[in-house]
C-alpha cells in the first residue's frame, strides 16, 4: 500500500525551542524566557535565548527541509513576536518574520501547517494569572484573529493549541514549567476550562472570517492501558482515560465534558468557574472543529495504587505517562514493565500501542480527520566521520508509519505525518542534549546544519509513498 497524495509527510518544530532571538525585534518577552532563567528549573540552566537560530537562519532551515522532499513543515507562533504584552499593539516586525517564513516554505511546495500556542505566553499575561484568567481568553481570541488575517490568505491549517494537558499539568501540578505552580487542582482544572473556550472562540472567529482553511487542536496521546486482566487495574485505566484522554478531547470533539470527571469535581469542589456562554460555545465549536492532532509518544501502562506514594519528582519525564508515577488523586499508577522497551529517557517504545489506541480513539471519537502532529525519538545520536547516523530513529518512525498504514487500512482517518522534529532542538528540560531532528544542528560549531541519515530515509519514504516500509 502507498500512502494517498494528500497524506501530508513533514516535521514539526515550536518557536521557543528553535528560533532564538528571544528579545529582538520588537519581540515581548514570554514566560518561558523569564522561567528558563531560574537557577535550578532546566538541564544545566539552558534557555532559547538563541535556541538553534532559525530567526535568523529559517531560509537555510526550509532549504535543507525541501531537500528532504518534506511536503508540510508544522510551526508555531510566539504570541510575543506579534503581540508583545500579549493584548496590545501589534509589532509589525513579527508578522514579517512569519510572512517570510511562510512565503519561503510555500517557494519550495511546503505547506506551512500553523500553531497559535506552543506554550510560550506573553509574560504580562502569565504575570496577570496566565491561563487561569480570563482575560487570557479574549486576548487569544484577538492573536489568533490578528494571525488568521495577516496569514490565513496562504496558511489553511490552523492549531490552536499544542498539548494543553502538558502545559496545565506541568505548570499548575507538576510545577515543572511556568508558572511553576504545584498541586494546584483548580487552577489546573479552571487553565483547561480556559483554554478549550479559548481554542472555541478562536475555531468560531475562523469559520466567521470564511478562508476556507481547516483549524483544530494537538492533543498528546498517551492511551492507558492496563498492565494485565485484574479487574482493579482495568479499572485503573478507565480512569486514566478519563483524566488523561476524555477531559481533553470530549469538550473539543463532543462539546461537552466527560460526566465522570464533572461528578468528581463537583463533589470535590474543583469545578471550573464555567459559564452558560461558554459552554455553548464550546457545544457550537466542535461541530466547526475540522481535525485533531494527535502527539504519540508513548502509552501509558497502568495499575491500581494500593498506597499512596508521591511521584519521584517533578519533571517532563514524569509527567505524562512515562512510568513511575501516581495519579494526582492516588488512584493509579502508571508502572515500567519488563517485556517493553523504552528510550535513555524512559519513554516507552510501542507502535502496537499508537495502532490499539487509534482504534480505541475511532470507537469513541468516529471518523475526525487526524494528522499525527508530533512522534519521534529523543536520543543521543551517533556521530561516524562526520556523518551523523541515527538508526534508532529511523527504525523509530518506520515502525510507527508502519502502525499508520495499518489504521488507515482499517478506516481511520489519518492524513498526515509530522515527525518531531524538523531540526535538532531545545528540549523544553532537557536542553540540546536529547535530539530528535531530521536536520542536525552542531552546537560546537557555529550551530553548522547537516542532514541525518533520518532525513535521506525519509526522503526516501515520501518518493515512494511509504510503499515499501
Ligand atoms: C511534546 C512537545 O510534548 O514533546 C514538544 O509538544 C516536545 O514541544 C516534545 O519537545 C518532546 O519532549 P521532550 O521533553 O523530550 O523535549
Amino acid at each position: 500500500m502507498k500512502f494517498a497524495n494528500d497524506f501530508l509527510f513533514g516535521a514539526a518544530s515550536a518557536s521557543y525551542q528553535v528560533e532564538g532571538a528571544w528579545n529582538e525585534d520588537g519581540k515581548g518577552i514570554s514566560n518561558w524566557d523569564v522561567f528558563s532563567k531560574i537557577p535550578g528549573k532546566t538541564f544545566e540552566g539552558t534557555n532559547g535565548d538563541v535556541s538553534v537560530d532559525h530567526y535568523h537562519r529559517y531560509k537555510e532551515d526550509v532549504k535543507l527541509m525541501a531537500e528532504i522532499g518534506l511536503e508540510s513543515y508544522r510551526f508555531s507562533i510566539s504570541w510575543a513576536r506579534i503581540i508583545p504584552d500579549g493584548d496590545g499593539e501589534i509589532n509589525q516586525k513579527g508578522l514579517d518574520f512569519y510572512n517570510n517564513l511562510i512565503d519561503e516554505c510555500l517557494k519550495y511546495g511546503i505547506v506551512p501547517f500553523v500553531t497559535l500556542y506552543h506554550w510560550d505566553i506573553p509574560q504580562v499575561l502569565e504575570e496577570c494569572g496566565g491561563w487561569t484568567n480570563k482575560r487570557t481568553v479574549d486576548a487569544f481570541v484577538k492573536y489568533a484573529n490578528v494571525c488568521y488575517k495577516a496569514f490565513g490568505d496562504r496558511v489553511k491549517h490552523w492549531i490552536t493549541f499544542n498539548e494543553t494537558i502538558v502545559f496545565c499539568s506541568l505548570g499548575y501540578l507538576a510545577g515543572a514549567h511556568p508558572p511553576g505552580i504545584k498541586n494546584d487542582l483548580k487552577k489546573y482544572f479552571q487553565a483547561t476550562h480556559n483554554v478549550f473556550t479559548a481554542h472555541a472562540k478562536a475555531v468560531v472567529a475562523y469559520k466567521n472570517l470564511r478562508q476556507f482553511g481547516e483549524i483544530g487542536i494537538t492533543h498528546v496521546f498517551s492511551p492507558a492501558f492496563s498492565i494485565d486482566n485484574n479487574p482493579d487495574n482495568e479499572f485503573a485505566a478507565y480512569h486514566a482515560n478519563q483524566y488523561g484522554i476524555a477531559w481533553y478531547y470530549d469538550p473539543v470533539l463532543k462539546g461537552e465534558y466527560p460526566q465522570y470527571v464533572v461528578k468528581y469535581l463537583n463533589e470535590n469542589n474543583l469545578t471550573p468557574e464555567w459559564t452558560q456562554e461558554e459552554l455553548n460555545i464550546i457545544k457550537i465549536a466542535a461541530d466547526d472543529n475540522d481535525f485533531i492532532g494527535l502527539n504519540y509518544y508513548q502509552p501509558q501502562r497502568v495499575m491500581k495504587n494500593i498506597k499512596f506514594e508521591n511521584s519521584k519528582e517533578s519533571s517532563r519525564d514524569n509527567s505524562t505517562g512515562a512510568p513511575g508515577n501516581v495519579s494526582f488523586d492516588g488512584v493509579y499508577k502508571t508502572v515500567k514493565m519488563n517485556d517493553k522497551k523504552y528510550t535513555k529517557w524512559g519513554w516507552e517504545i510501542a507502535p502496537d500501542a499508537f495502532l490499539e489506541g487509534l482504534k480505541m480513539f475511532k470507537a469513541n471519537y468516529g471518523d475526525i480527520k487526524i494528522y499525527i502532529t508530533e512522534n519521534g525519538l529523543g536520543d543521543e545520536d551517533v556521530i561516524i566521520q562526520d556523518e551523523v547516523v541515527d538508526v534508532p530513529r529511523i527504525k523509530y518512525i518506520e515502525e510507527h508509519l508502519v502502525a499508520i498504514k495499518k489504521a488507515i487500512a482499517e478506516g481511520i482517518n489519518l492524513k498526515g505525518y509530522y515527525a518531531w522534529s524538523s531540526t535538532d532542538l531545545l528540549s523544553w528540560l532537557n536542553g540540546y542534549k536529547k535530539q530528535y531532528g531530521f536536520i542536525y544542528v552542531d552546537h560546537k560549531n557555529n550551530l553548522d546544519r547537516k542532514i541525518k541519515l533520518s532525513g535521506y530515509w525519509y526522503k526516501q519514504i515520501i518518493e515512494e509513498r511509504g510503499e515499501n516500509l
